[in-house]
């Protein structure tokens, strides 16, 4: 697939505020500083697109960008931030939950973990959460340019273990330092676009 438009339509909180037009939306969920929005302009070519920072938390929104005029990517705010107020926290939840628990044009998630940590309670949660609700996903390990290639085998069965993944399911190694797995991450998802329309 390729990208060649992407445009930023709003940063929404209320559902009131996500766009009306039905098109279908491909969400990025993932812990804060796993590396969504980077993600998201390695994938649209974008550097400024969405905003990176060293500093976690940085995506408090839940904001909508316009691929090729005709579907979404959806960037979340990121969970498991552990320096921010129990209100704040509390906050970024019910905006994630909002979002995902009752949005019909919703059709994939990308669940972005950090190739070198196992992965959280949260992680946990969203991936048993995404499953429950039956919602086509893949699963992303990001920032694998921080791992030599001998460890990276180590800490994919980490993950696997974690999750209780079966080995038929796909595991997405991405780099956006690197631009690794870029390529296959836009087949799969025109995959699922292709199996929707
Ligand atoms: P929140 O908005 O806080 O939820 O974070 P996020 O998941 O959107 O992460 P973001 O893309 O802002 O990246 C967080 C930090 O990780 C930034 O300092 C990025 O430069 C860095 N980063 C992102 N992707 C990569 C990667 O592929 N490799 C390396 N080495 N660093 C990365
Ligand atoms: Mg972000």
């Amino acid at each position: 697939m390729n990208i060649k438009q992407a445009d930023f339509i709003i940063s929404a909180v209320n559902k009131e505020q996500y766009p009306k037009d039905n098109k279908i939306e491909i969400a990025f969920v993932g812990r804060s500083n796993v590396g969504k929005s980077s993600l998201i302009n390695t994938l649209t070519n974008r550097r400024k697109l969405v905003k990176v920072s060293g500093t976690p938390g940085k995506t408090r929104q839940i904001n909508f960008f316009l691929i090729n005029n005709e579907f979404y990517f959806v960037d979340l705010p990121g969970y498991g931030y552990a320096k921010v107020s129990k209100q704040e926290k509390e906050k970024w939840g019910k905006i994630i939950n909002t979002y995902l628990s009752n949005r019909k044009q919703l059709k994939k998630i990308l669940l972005l973990l950090d190739c070198r940590r196992k992965p959280s309670e949260d992680d946990l949660a969203m991936y048993n959460w995404i499953k429950y609700y039956n919602y086509d996903y893949i699963i992303v390990m990001t920032k694998i340019d921080k791992l030599k290639r001998s460890e990276i085998a180590k800490h994919e069965k980490l993950i696997r273990d974690t999750l209780n993944l079966s080995t038929s399911e796909k595991l997405i190694q991405f780099s956006s330092t690197k631009k690794i797995g870029v390529e296959s991450l836009l087949d799969s998802i025109e995959e699922s676009l292709d199996k929707l329309n």
